[in-house]
């Protein structure tokens, strides 16, 4: 039996790996992507080799690129956020770390699959919609769901048996799960619990407090092309470059921050502590940029998709083909979706100060409180009310006045 587990190097995928090799009676082949989670990926490998995994078995793979490019740009394309608020940053990377994983078991010849993920999340069902959409008969191992540790405590001595190093914080019980990659880190769980308790200040990982940011504005200049952000003050970016330099600047305002309670695919509800600086930027911006180049009809239309696309993500559809269908329609509404962007970012807020396209639909000589344009006739608007009030007119006759 060989198997591909997604490592992370943390002590839970270092028991799975253990518990894989032991119990399983399984080959072990790691997976550790670099998803631009903040974390040096040499220590993985180090704990691979020691775990004894065969130098062979071992991948590293840096997706950082692909991530942004291919996974984040198009779902902001769609200025998609779940139940009205989460930005999806763990819910996007999921996919990719499925594509990858299929990738090296086709490669090394693995018959299974493995991940870390909990029998009581979103990530599992993520994990594994990707899988068998993409390799129908791939086996899938999922440990929590299948061994009997019956505590945290049986757990850390299976570790203990097996001589997997255990950090001090991790003694006691992890203070809370974390997620973290390029566009955002969330925190769940113990001091999280009760979604009526403020969350720490320590949670925060990647802003600074709103209230310890600067007191005076940080105003930049991002470029867009066709509905993606390309520059920032001028300078071009890859996608990866880009948004990590938008993470440092929304840091440093204390951009991001989101607390809240959310729907499971499962059933339950969670409360989650989130940050996406960068991302929290991109929104508004791209906001800004459609709000000169897109049309009333398709603008409405995408926002009224959004959140049929956002649930798709969410609930791990993101290889399926209705997913596909709304994406050609979001990509197909970007064609015009360039020029710049001002932005200010000032304690915690991002406010969309300029806006200027070669595209732009925006007509000052319509607008304009000033007399003196032939495209519009102030008369049209009387037949234009009065048609629109018809229905209003003999509603109101029949029941009556109102108010
Ligand atoms: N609740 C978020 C989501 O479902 C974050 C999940 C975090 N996952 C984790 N393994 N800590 O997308
Ligand atoms: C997990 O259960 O592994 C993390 C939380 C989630 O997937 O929703």
């Amino acid at each position: 039996k060989k198997v591909v587990l997604a490592y992370s190097g943390g002590l839970d995928t270092s028991i799975i790996l253990k518990w894989l090799q032991t119990e399983y009676n399984a080959e072990v082949v790691t997976f550790t992507a670099d998803l631009g989670q903040g974390e040096e990926l040499a220590p993985a490998k180090e704990k691979a080799l020691k775990l004894g995994i065969k130098p062979e078995n071992i991948f590293i793979d840096d997706l950082r690129e692909e991530f942004v490019r291919d996974f984040v740009f198009p779902m902001f394309r769609a200025n998609t956020v779940y139940e009205g608020q989460y930005l999806l940053g763990t819910s996007i990377a999921r996919p990719l770390i499925s594509k990858r994983q299929i990738e090296i078991a086709r490669m090394v010849g693995a018959d299974a699959v493995c991940h870390g993920a909990t029998g009581k999340g979103n990530d599992q069902v993520r994990f594994e919609l990707g899988y068998y959409a993409l390799e129908p008969d791939i086996r899938v191992v999922a440990p929590w769901r299948e061994w009997d540790f019956k505590s945290r405590e049986a757990l850390l001595e299976f570790a203990e048996k097996h001589q997997i190093p255990i950090s001090k914080d991790k003694r006691g019980e992890a203070p809370f799960s974390v997620d973290a990659n390029l566009l955002h880190s969330s925190s769940e769980g113990k001091v999280l619990e009760d979604p009526a308790v403020e969350a720490p200040e320590f949670v925060h990982q990647r802003t600074i407090a709103p209230e310890d940011a600067p007191d005076t504005p940080t105003i930049i200049t991002i470029a867009y092309e066709k509905g993606d952000p390309v520059a920032i003050d001028g300078e071009a970016l890859s996608p990866a470059a880009l948004l990590t330099k938008l993470n440092q600047l929304g840091h440093d305002n204390g951009v991001g921050r989101l607390d809240m309670v959310e729907n499971r695919f499962i059933g339950m509800k969670s409360r989650g502590v989130y940050e996406t600086p960068g991302g929290t930027i991109m929104l508004a911006a791209h906001r800004g940029m459609e709000s000169i180049t897109l049309d009333r009809g398709a603008m409405h239309l995408k926002d009224e998709l959004m959140p049929k696309y956002a649930s798709l993500i969410y609930n791990g559809f993101w290889f399926s083909p209705e997913r596909e269908m709304l994406q050609a329609a979001i990509d197909h509404s970007q064609q015009k979706v360039s020029g710049t962007v001002r932005v200010k970012l000032y304690k915690g807020n991002v406010t969309i100060i300029g806006r200027e396209s070669p595209n732009s639909l925006y007509d000052q000589d319509l607008v304009t409180f000033e007399e003196g344009v032939q495209a519009y006739d102030h008369k049209d608007a009387e037949g234009f009310i009065k048609l629109n009030a018809l229905r209003l007119r003999v509603l109101a006759k029949r029941d009556g006045q109102k108010g």
